[in-house]
């Protein structure tokens, strides 16, 4: 069975504090000027919809919204194109932490999240909400695009056919959150806040919105690393000349992919070579950890939890 996690949505209309409860099938509105906020067919509810956005911030959304980087699981695990199946959620966890070689899984699973309620921002597809709320967290599963709040949502009913979940999609943006203050124990992101074109103002609200002593567990992309250093800077940056062609944002044409569905997004360093990614995300930064202690100037303390090595994505570690 499913239900919503006992979290106060902010109307983003007139700041009024309002329960995110209910019927997660029937639209949501504020009881205060009666904004409506309509639901994806999964169920996520819509909290920024398209003519709130300012242009950058919409840019981002149909990149992502076009199909980039889609399903990580999927081509390598064999996981469902389409969908959760029934018993995939309680794989994803072990399944994230083989197939991307990444701790922040195993970060995150060490924090102990049964009973605490999570924020998810920037889900994706939703895997990581889906392992949070099968380990017992209320989880807020939040993407600035659509489609993707409305996987996680999709996702966490599917877990609620197996278990008591506590879980709810809801489509908003990283710098706008729609949350009352001081609702979270823990919030997560990976991979997003250097897409985002205001990531100061993302680290505010992810303080915001914890609760004194709550914990931020996020990673961002790192200079030195070789993804950054070799097939980055060298390769794209300066053999491909996209440094010179594309000025200011040549790392948004040289990081992720637009590539159709389907085809593989890890192609060979020959092909990417030979072949460049046609589009290009509107926003990619990169942060050195003097770059990460002062967008968490705020916090009370930061840590780096992945080990000093020539890491592309390393995890820390907030505390408000
Ligand atoms: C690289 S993907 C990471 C997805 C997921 N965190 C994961 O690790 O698989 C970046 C995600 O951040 C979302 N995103 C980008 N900017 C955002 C913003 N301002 N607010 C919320 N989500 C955002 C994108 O839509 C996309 O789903
Ligand atoms: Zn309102």
């Amino acid at each position: 069975m499913i239900q919503p996690p006992e979290v106060s949505l902010r109307c983003l209309g007139c700041g009024a504090p309002f329960p995110l409860a209910g019927d997660l099938a029937s639209p949501a509105a504020c009881p205060s000027c009666r904004r409506l906020f309509p639901r994806t067919t999964g169920g996520a509810l819509i909290t920024l919809p398209g003519e709130m956005m300012s242009a950058v911030v919409r840019e981002v959304r149909d990149f992502w919204e076009t199909g980039a980087q889609w399903r990580i699981s999927n081509d390598l695990q064999g996981l469902p194109k389409g969908g959760y199946e029934v018993d995939d959620a309680p794989r994803l966890a072990e399944t994230l932490l083989r197939v991307r070689g990444v701790e922040i899984s195993g970060f995150l699973l060490d924090l102990g999240l049964a009973g605490r309620k999570a924020l998810e921002i920037g889900c994706g597809p939703g895997d990581y909400s889906i392992m949070m709320a099968d380990a017992g967290a209320q989880v807020v599963a939040l993407d600035i695009c659509p489609t993707r709040a409305n996987s996680a949502a999709v996702g966490l009913r599917t877990l609620g056919a197996l278990k008591e979940v506590r879980g709810a999609g809801v489509q908003g943006s990283a710098e706008q959150l729609p949350f009352d203050d001081a609702q979270f124990d823990l919030v997560f992101s990976n991979g997003v806040l250097h897409h985002t074109p205001d990531t100061p103002r993302a680290f505010r609200e992810a303080h915001r919105v914890l609760k004194p002593g709550g914990l931020f567990l996020f990673s961002l992309y790192h200079p030195c690393s070789r993804e950054f250093l070799v097939e980055t800077l060298l390769i794209q940056g300066i053999l491909q000349l996209r440094l010179f062609r594309y000025g200011r944002n040549w790392l948004g044409h040289s990081t992720e992919w637009t590539d159709a569905p389907g085809r593989r997004a890890d192609r060979s360093l020959l092909r990417r070579f030979l072949f460049p990614r046609p589009n290009h995300n509107p926003v990619t930064r990169v942060y050195t950890l003097r770059a990460v202690r002062k967008l968490c100037d705020g916090f009370h303390s930061l840590c780096r939890l992945t080990p000093r090595r020539l890491d592309w994505l390393p995890a820390y570690l907030a505390t408000r």
